[in-house]
């Protein structure tokens, strides 16, 4: 049995560990906010959050992943953050949703979730933010129609697109770092 939390929910399945991860968010949970892209790595747009706490045990560290290429038994005991999982109460966009519409990144709904996503988990990562971190956090994400994003990268460089939750993290981290402490 497989047991993790997914956003604010435990899950517990039996569905195959080598079955993507990308396909348990989207059709077994229907949180169709992952986009499906190539399906090989190769764009962003499945990018959700793993969350896994630290060596101390004292908090939980994410990093962002292509949830295509992610084995679903790789989530056990950890914490996966979906692009439905990472807004506030009431719909508010979050610090990296914001620098994006401000900066005119706003893509089609398949990149664009993959940008916020690769950012948000740059800005939870625990690593200093720099605008070079943050535009290498999103070097891998890519626009497969036209291939500019040169506007969401514009966002990543702001520093409310560097800095993510840090200041304010979304109810959904905040109850799992109490969890913890
Ligand atoms: S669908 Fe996962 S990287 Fe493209
Ligand atoms: S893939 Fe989103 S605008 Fe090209």
């Amino acid at each position: 049995m497989i047991t993790f939390f997914l956003n604010d929910q435990p899950v517990r399945t039996a569905e195959p560990a080598a079955s993507a991860l990308l396909d348990f968010v989207r059709y077994h949970e229907h949180l169709m906010g992952t986009k499906i892209g190539c399906r090989e790595g190769d764009c962003e747009a499945c990018t959700v959050l793993v969350g896994e706490l630290s060596a101390d045990g004292q908090r939980v560290v994410y990093q962002s992943m292509t949830s295509c290429l992610t084995p679903l038994g790789n989530a056990h005991g950890k914490h996966v953050v979906t692009v439905e999982g990472i807004n506030r109460a009431g719909g508010q966009l979050t610090p990296v949703q914001r620098a994006i519409v401000d900066a005119g990144g706003a893509q089609c709904g398949f990149c664009t979730v993959g940008f916020v996503m690769s950012l948000t988990g740059h800005g939870l990562s625990g690593r200093a933010p720099s605008e070079k971190s943050a535009l290498a956090a999103i070097d891998g994400n890519i626009c497969r129609c036209t291939g500019s994003h040169e506007k969401a990268r514009e966002a990543g460089a702001r520093p409310h697109g560097r800095h993510a939750h840090d200041r304010q993290a979304p109810p959904v981290f905040v109850r799992l770092q109490n969890r913890i402490e």
